[in-house]
């Protein structure tokens, strides 16, 4: 990183969320969970919700592939599922601090190429059975995604993408992220790829953000309080002096976390949750 790059903030958001849910659950996976109608919505089943995801995930994967190019693979907990599974693994990671944890979780013998799948170089003669974005696909240009993919796959090999989509619903989100479906649907048909597979797993994955709101209102929210509490009685002039030098900064986590509007509900409105299985043609 050179000096007058700013870290990104979404890459702070994950490392802080891998640290704080690795601390207390034991979760190194940074994708949202897959809850089935068995499973509890609750934040101590957030793991067993996110190992179903990869479950799922992988149960996706053609019989033929052996090796695997893992775009985005955050701190390395599907990379690992899968080299338990006998996959050939390397990871694309533009974030050094997940990359450290990834390397620290796998070994020095996994291979990350470093930087932004935009950006990182690949020898001529590297070729996948397959490309798997695993909820990093919305990070990523859309415009070059799926022809940068292609260029890296054998004849016949095969594309795998896990991640939410805008829908065309009218007002503004408190959620951000994801490309919009329709755009996606538009550079898919003009790639040449072929569809093999498509699921919507929206229900099975907006229970998520009904944690996330549960976390804003209990945790957050109080830890805020209890905070201002504090430093506007200890300190009253330096509290007033944050508050203004940070308004923008407040207000938007607090229309962000703390307006209630971050739920499935809002979710399934804004977003839909797709998994989407191409193939590249043998000619
Ligand atoms: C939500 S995490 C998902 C991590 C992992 N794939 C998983 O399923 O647990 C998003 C990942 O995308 C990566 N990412 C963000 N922008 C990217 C880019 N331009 N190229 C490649 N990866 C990117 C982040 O570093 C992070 O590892």
């Amino acid at each position: 990183m050179t000096k007058t790059e700013k870290v990104d903030s979404k890459e702070i958001g994950l490392v802080a969320g891998l640290n704080l849910f690795n601390y207390f659950l034991g979760t190194k996976d940074l994708h949202y969970g897959f809850w089935q109608d068995d499973l509890e919505v609750t934040v101590q089943n957030l793991p067993e919700a996110q190992q179903r995801y990869s479950k799922y995930l992988i149960g996706h994967i053609p019989g033929d592939v052996k090796s695997i190019l893992d775009v985005g693979c955050g701190a390395g907990g599907l990379a690992s599922e899968l080299l338990e599974r006998g996959y050939r693994v390397e990871g694309v990671s533009p974030s050094p601090l997940l990359a450290e944890a990834a390397q620290t979780q796998l070994g020095d013998n996994f291979l990350i190429h470093s930087g932004r799948f935009e950006d990182v170089q690949f020898s001529l003669d590297e070729r996948y059975d397959m490309v798997m974005f695993s909820e990093s696909f919305q990070y990523i240009t859309l415009n070059m995604v799926l022809d940068k993919a292609q260029s890296l796959l054998r004849p016949g090999g095969y594309i795998l993408i896990c991640d939410f989509f805008k829908t065309n619903a009218t007002g503004k989100s408190v959620i951000g992220g994801g490309h919009r479906l329709d755009d996606f649907i538009e550079v898919m048909n003009d790639s040449g790829l072929k569809l093999l597979a498509e699921d919507d797993i929206t229900r099975q994955t907006a229970p998520n953000l009904d944690l996330v709101d549960q976390m804003g209102r209990e945790l957050i929210l109080p830890t805020m309080k209890l905070f201002g509490y504090v430093f506007s009685n200890n300190r009253p002039w330096l509290t007033k002096l944050f508050r203004w030098k940070f308004r923008k900064r407040l207000e938007k986590i607090e229309y962000k976390y703390l307006s209630g509007e971050r739920n499935a509900e809002s979710f399934t409105k804004y977003k839909i949750y797709k998994l989407y299985l191409l193939q590249k043609r043998e000619d």
